[in-house]
Order: C-alpha cells, then sequence, then structure tokens
C-alpha cells in the first residue's frame, strides 16, 4: 500500500476539535501511517465521540490494489439488487445534488464510470471504493436524498431514506443523548471549505462487504460458533473511514463510507494495539455491545487476546 505524506495535519477548526487522540487515527495524524492501518478505539471510558478531523481533498477519495475488484463487486450488486444498494427520493433537489457530487467525483476517480444514462449516485457509486450518502437541506435538518450503499455495515438502505440524521442513528445505542445535538449542529455549520472525516468501528464474524443485516441471535447460525482459537482467522476488524463534504451549490452534505477490514492475526505483533482493543471491548456498555453484535464472539475475542498477549513481544 502506498506510503503517505508525513506532512503534520492542520489544525482543525474552532468548536470542530477532534476528540479522539492522533495516535488512534492512521494518515494525517502523522508520520508513515499506511492508508487503511485505521486502529480508531480507545482505552478511555466508553463514550460516542464524533471523532472528526479535517480532510486534505487530494485524499477525499482512497484508492488502493482493491481498486478493480471491488468495483466489479459493487457494479453486480447494483445489476443483482438495485432496490437494496441505491435509494432516491425522486425530487429535483436530489438530482442537482447527485450531479454536483457526480462532478467532483468525476474529476478525481481513477476510473470514472462510463456515462450512459445512470442516475448520478450511482455512477459515484460505480467509480469509487466509497459507498455514498447525499443529505439534503430541509428547514434546520438534512434529509437522506439519494445514496448507493453496496458495503453496509449491518443496516438496510431502504429503511433511511427520506429520514433525518436523528431518524437515521434511532437504532444507535447512546446515540441521542451523547452524539445527536452536537451532530446536528455541526452539519448545520459544515462549509465547503472545511471538509471532514472520521472512523467508526465493528468487529465481525464475516469478511462480506454487502452485510445489510444485523444476525439475530433467535436466528440458527449459518456458520460453526467461533472458538478462541478461530478468533485470529474468523473475528475481522471493519473500519469505516468517512468524510463529509457540503457541496457548494447544492448546499447537499456528501457522506461517504469507505470500508477498511483485516483479519484479527494481522495484529498479533502490535501488543498494544491488541490490549487497546481488549479494553475498549470491554468498557463497552451492555446495549453498545449488542448494538455491535459482540454477543457471540466478545468473550472469545477476550479470551484469544489474553492468550496471544501472555506470547507476544513489543515490536
Ligand atoms: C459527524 C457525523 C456523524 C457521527 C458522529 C456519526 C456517528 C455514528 C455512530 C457512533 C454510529 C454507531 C456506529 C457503530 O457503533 O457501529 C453510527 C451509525 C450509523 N450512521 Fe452515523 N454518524 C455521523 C453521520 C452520519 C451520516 C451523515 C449518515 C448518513 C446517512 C450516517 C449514517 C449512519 C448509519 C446508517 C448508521 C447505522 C445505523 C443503524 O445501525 O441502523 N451517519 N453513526
Amino acid at each position: 500500500m502506498p506510503e503517505l505524506s508525513s506532512e503534520p495535519p492542520s489544525e482543525p477548526p474552532s468548536g470542530l476539535l477532534s476528540d479522539t487522540p492522533a495516535e488512534l487515527v492512521g494518515p494525517g495524524a502523522g508520520p508513515s501511517v499506511e492508508q487503511g492501518d485505521y486502529l480508531p478505539f480507545t482505552d478511555r471510558p466508553f463514550q460516542l465521540r464524533m471523532g472528526l478531523r479535517p480532510l486534505e481533498l487530494d485524499r477525499w477519495l482512497e484508492v488502493d490494489d482493491l481498486y478493480a475488484e471491488q468495483l466489479k463487486a459493487r457494479r453486480a450488486l447494483i445489476e443483482e439488487r438495485p432496490t437494496e444498494v441505491v435509494g432516491i427520493v425522486d425530487r429535483p433537489e436530489v438530482l442537482a445534488a447527485s450531479e454536483e457530487l457526480w462532478r467532483l467525483v468525476r474529476a478525481v476517480a481513477p476510473c470514472p464510470a462510463p456515462d450512459e444514462g445512470i442516475h448520478p449516485v450511482v455512477l459515484a457509486g460505480l467509480s469509487t471504493q466509497e459507498d455514498w450518502c447525499i443529505l439534503i437541506p430541509s428547514g434546520e435538518e438534512y434529509y437522506l436524498g439519494a445514496a448507493c450503499v453496496c458495503f453496509p455495515s449491518r443496516w438496510v438502505l431502504a429503511e433511511k431514506m427520506g429520514s433525518s440524521n436523528a431518524m437515521i442513528h434511532a437504532p444507535v445505542a447512546h446515540y441521542e443523548a451523547q452524539l445527536g445535538a452536537p451532530v446536528d449542529s455541526f452539519l448545520r455549520r459544515l462549509s465547503p471549505d472545511r471538509p471532514m472525516w472520521r472512523l467508526n468501528w465493528n468487529l465481525f464474524d464475516d469478511p462480506a462487504l454487502f452485510q445489510p443485516s444485523r444476525p439475530l441471535a433467535a436466528e440458527p447460525r449459518t456458520t460453526a460458533p467461533i472458538s478462541v482459537a478461530d478468533v485470529g482467522e474468523r473475528v475481522w476488524l471493519r473500519v469505516e473511514r468517512q468524510t463529509l463534504r457540503k457541496l457548494a451549490d447544492s448546499g447537499a452534505i456528501a457522506f461517504s463510507i469507505r470500508v477498511h477490514q483485516r483479519p484479527l492475526h494481522t495484529l498479533l505483533d502490535r501488543p498494544a494495539v491488541l490490549d487497546r482493543l481488549r479494553q475498549a471491548v470491554l468498557n463497552l456498555p451492555e446495549d453498545t455491545y449488542r448494538y455491535k453484535s459482540l454477543d457471540a464472539i466478545g468473550e472469545q475475542l477476550i479470551d484469544w487476546i489474553d492468550h496471544n498477549r501472555s506470547r507476544s513481544v513489543e515490536p
């Protein structure tokens, strides 16, 4: 993967300071961190965090050696399951904002999709490893007007279309109390010349990129339960790198989601990271633990870290 520049990050605008320590977030946060090496969990006491950082526009899209493969997967999903991966509210302002997003994406995507009369939000989704959501202003709020989401992390796009930011986040434990007002205020104040980015993490027992549904405890498992010995190969750290960019002409907000995932054995030579992950999982309140679908893997994960931690060496 490409080595990124070692330039220090520019100062976040006041009021939008990231509350995520620099060493946790990767690129833009320090020298020589590889793109995709995002480890955004913290061992501090649990709190949902905005974790926003200023986005340098030449890093809006992340392209890596999975580009061709993921674009092929995205095209297949869009052709075969369009109602699950594309959502469009049929209004002129939604089309105008989608066209604006596509103009920006087309200018920087390595291989922009041919424009064959397809909706512009889909063209954006066919050209990038990122998924796209477009939030349209409506009074003091924004609603989800157009989206192409091929790689959802256990949520259903159709349930969110037309919804406000607060309604979109309704299933997220502690969101309303800890993030609802700050995020709404951030969205209102976002300006075209100050795009931002943030990270979100999960631990999944399935590396499928298209994962719309959360496993239900009541459902019979289709795969063997995960044992402690399986954790390194079968549990995946799934990090979403999200960007938020206000579109200058339409006033809409382009929200991108880029999935990076790795099996946990890739962290075996980084004991300090495993320690932090262990503490982050132990710190989760019960409802968040459940929201993150950790019931089936959480205890095994802790045992696996303890087992390997006792044998590992600091790099
Ligand atoms: C500063 C802005 C935002 C913050 C701080 C934020 C924060 C969060 C957090 C903490 C979660 C729970 C993640 C987890 O534990 O797995 C979440 C979930 C989610 N967020 Fe956001 N978010 C932001 C903006 C957005 C925007 C603009 C959208 C637009 C569509 C969005 C869509 C979602 C969806 C669909 C989920 C999953 C909800 C579900 O489980 O049904 N977020 N967000």
